[in-house]
């Protein structure tokens, strides 16, 4: 299904945006730019205080928003998200899987609790957003569009960040399926794989107190990837609402970057060759405190 000629501000012009992690990065940018382009925005997030500001901007320059807390790695609090905006605001017309963590360290050294929490979050989060908004989405018979937050590290492959790369790839074989059941459903829901490639957020700020020398340094060298390298996070937003209310199912925010790892994976595939870092992301490894 496509979108048609229909641009962003007619498309988004009313209408209720539901989106997870909006208290930063770019679940803050969607939700601004879906406020600014005139609809309801219900800024969900784990952080009730963060959410809160994210209204208020949202507010302060003229829009409609309302916060709520939601913990996506609890299903049962999806579920009560759903309820509870279906019956404050009525149908969803846009909801945003985006909320997601980034965890880092050497598989062994992270927890069994954080392995946990980071699928439950980044996949099981998309999985419940679905489940719990999708049937009254069907049943309004309404257009609508669900949009996941995947990556391009979603095709590739990272030491270092091995859970959260496998919960990218989980997201893109999750939407990709689920675009096929809306449609064997025949619901005029467009279903959309967000890739951001490098966009200035707070997602590698660090979440845990105990992380080792290895999760540090490796956070501090994103950081600094991304202070130097990252997309600014208005234009970020703009580029994926614009090519949502298209009706894209392949939403990047970079596109000659989702290119270059497509290509990437489409070789490795292609030549069944090992798995080897990219020659531009061995810099980041370089300063790697690692015994030896
Ligand atoms: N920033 C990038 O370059 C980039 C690249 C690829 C993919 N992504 C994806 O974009 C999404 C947003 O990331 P970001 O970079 O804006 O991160 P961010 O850390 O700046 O923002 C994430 C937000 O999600 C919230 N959150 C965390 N756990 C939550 C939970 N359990 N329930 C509800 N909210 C929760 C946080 O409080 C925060 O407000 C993620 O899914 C991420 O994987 C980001």
């Amino acid at each position: 299904m496509t979108g048609g000629t229909r641009g962003a501000a007619e498309l988004f012009r009313d209408g209720v945006a539901v989106i997870t992690g909006a208290g930063s990065g770019i679940g803050l940018g969607l939700a601004e730019r879906f406020g600014s382009l005139g609809m309801t925005v219900v800024a969900a997030d784990i952080s009730r205080d963060r959410a809160a500001l994210t209204v208020a901007a949202i507010k302060a320059a003229g829009g409609r928003a309302h916060a709520m807390t939601v913990d996506v790695g609890n299903a049962e609090d999806i579920s009560c998200l759903a309820a509870s905006v279906h019956d404050r605001f009525g149908d969803v017309r846009v909801l945003v899987n985006n909320a997601g963590i980034e965890t880092v360290g050497f598989t062994w050294e992270i927890s069994a609790d954080r392995w946990d929490r980071t699928l439950d979050i980044n996949i099981h989060g998309v999985v419940h957003g679905c489940r719990a908004f999708l049937p009254r989405m069907i049943a309004s018979g309404k257009e609508a569009w669900v949009a996941n937050l995947a990556s391009v590290g979603g095709f590739g492959q990272m030491p270092i960040q091995t859970s959260y790369i496998m919960s990218k790839h989980a997201v893109q074989s999750f939407t990709e399926c689920l675009s096929l059941e809306i449609e064997l459903a025949g619901a005029p829901i467009h279903i959309a794989s967000v890739i951001p490639g490098m966009v200035r957020t707070h997602i590698f700020d660090a979440t845990e107190a105990d992380e080792g020398a290895v999760a540090v340094a490796h956070r501090t060298a994103m950081r600094e990837v991304m202070a130097a390298g990252g997309m600014d996070l208005a234009k970020a937003s703009e580029r994926i609402v614009d090519q949502l209310a298209a009706g894209a199912f392949w939403v990047s925010t970079q596109p000659r970057m989702t290119r270059t790892f497509l290509d990437a994976r489409i070789s490795f595939l292609r030549d069944q060759s090992r798995p080897r870092l990219a020659d531009d992301l061995m810099p980041i490894f370089a300063d790697m405190p690692v015994a030896t």
